[in-house]
Formats: structure tokens, C-alpha cells, sequence
């Protein structure tokens, strides 16, 4: 597991966003792994910003998202569809036909992640991006005595939807169930970028990174992958070393 700290979050952004541009830069028509949350905001904002400047085209790319909520349509400004949209599909030349989420909205959801799960098979991730939970947590696959290896629906635990909360006008209105590709499907990805930043993360950073693999702490098993790149700002990477 190779682990870069940064001193800002600036550098982090810039280093993360160099990783999957240089990979599509290679291989123009990389698969690449995508994630939301408040961490991955600046590395889209930089991705634009090197598509722009250095004219790199996403026009062969193709993308697979981690996860979405259930029962939130795409349109909707609290969904992960509508995220993505916003912070970095509007801004780069990829087809529409060729991002992919989860459907949150599908009417068989088995069916859904059977699909979601055989795309996947077809067109394997080159490099996928990960934020971490407070508990731990990788997509949308929460700390359990058993954990799901391909895509599937999952019941939030409260803390989660807690966290989230801040993204919604009240507590009420967060979604008790995502659809999220599991940790078999993550661990399949060649190369695997964690990017986690805040003094509140420094305790399950440590955790996942050093201690025992284990399925009630979901990135914990990362610990089993040959090429995981781990990038920290100061406050998350605190309590290593
Ligand atoms: C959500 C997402 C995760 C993400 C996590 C942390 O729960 N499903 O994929 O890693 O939030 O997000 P943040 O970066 O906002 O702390």
C-alpha cells in the first residue's frame, strides 16, 4: 500500500486528479471508478481544470460510479447522478451512454444490480476513486458480520445517513437505502486511489490502514489489494506513524 500526506488539500486534489488523467492519457479509453461525497469535489474540479488546459479528451472514457441513493430520481439536486453532473460530467466531453450509476430508481433492484454488476464484468475499472465513512465504510457498504460482493441494496445505518444529513434540509428527508456496488466488485479494480481528508477520519484511517481486516470496518479489506494508493491530508494521516 503505497501512502502520500499532503500539507494541503490543494496538493491532495491535484495529485489524485493527475493519477486518473494520466491513466486516460495512456488509455484513452480507460474505465474509471467514481465516487461523491465532499472529498472528491476538489479532484473533479482539478480534473476539469487539467481537461480544459491540457485538451485531454474523456470522449472514450467510460465511468462506473460507487453508488446511489434509492428512491431519489437522477434530476433530483440530492442525488448522486445530479452530483456528478454537477462537479464533473457538465465539464468534460463524455458521452452520456457512457456513465453509468446505479439506479436508484429501478422497480427490480435485483435486477438492476445484476446489470450493474455484469457491466462491470464487461468493462473493468483501471483505476477507481474511494472516500472512507466514519465507520468505515467504502461506497455504500457498511460495517456487518457479513459484507456483499456484488452490487446490491443496503439498509444506511444511522450514523451514515447522519453524515449525510448536512447535504438535505432535514433529517427526514435523507434516504434509509442506497444501491452500492459491493466490496468484491471494488477490490476488482487494477488500481485503487483513497482519498480521505479531516482530523474526524484520522481514527478510522488508522483503523482500516493498520488494523485487522476485518468486515465491520468495509475498508479494512483494501489491506488485501496489490496497488492501493492512499492520499491523506496532515489531520487524517495523524494518527499513523
Ligand atoms: C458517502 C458516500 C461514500 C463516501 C462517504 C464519505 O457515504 N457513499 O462513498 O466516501 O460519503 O464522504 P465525505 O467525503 O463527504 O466524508
Amino acid at each position: 500500500m503505497e501512502m502520500i500526506i499532503f500539507d494541503t488539500q490543494q496538493e491532495l486534489d491535484a495529485y489524485a486528479a493527475e493519477l486518473f488523467v494520466g491513466i486516460v492519457k495512456e488509455k484513452p479509453d480507460a474505465v474509471l471508478g467514481l465516487a461523491t461525497g465532499s472529498t472528491p469535489i476538489g479532484i473533479y474540479d482539478k480534473i476539469v481544470e487539467l481537461h480544459k488546459q491540457n485538451n485531454v479528451s474523456f470522449k472514450d472514457v467510460t465511468t462506473f460510479n460507487l453508488d446511489e441513493y434509492v428512491g431519489i430520481k437522477p434530476d433530483n439536486d440530492q442525488s448522486y447522478a445530479y452530483y456528478m453532473k454537477q462537479h464533473l460530467f457538465s465539464h468534460i466531453d463524455i458521452p452520456e451512454n457512457q456513465i453509468h450509476l446505479p439506479n436508484g430508481m429501478a422497480s427490480d433492484v435485483e435486477l438492476e444490480s445484476n446489470a450493474y454488476d455484469a457491466m462491470l464484468e464487461a468493462r473493468p475499472v483501471d483505476i477507481q476513486l474511494l472516500g472512507l465513512g466514519h465507520n468505515g465504510h467504502i461506497g455504500f457498504n457498511e460495517p456487518d458480520v457479513n459484507l456483499s460482493g456484488g452490487t446490491h441494496v443496503v439498509k444506511l445505518k444511522e450514523e451514515t445517513r447522519e453524515a449525510n444529513a448536512r447535504f438535505f434540509d432535514s433529517m427526514d428527508e435523507v434516504p434509509e437505502y442506497a444501491i452500492t456496488m459491493g466490496v468484491g466488485s471494488i477490490l476488482k479494480a487494477n488500481t485503487i486511489v483513497l482519498a480521505v481528508r479531516g482530523a474526524d477520519k484520522a481514527e478510522i484511517v488508522k483503523e482500516a490502514l493498520t488494523g485487522p481486516i476485518t468486515t465491520n470496518v468495509p475498508a479494512s479489506l483494501l489491506q488485501t489489494h496489490a496497488r492501493v494508493i492512499v492520499l491523506l491530508d496532515r489531520e487524517a494521516g495523524r494518527m499513523l506513524s
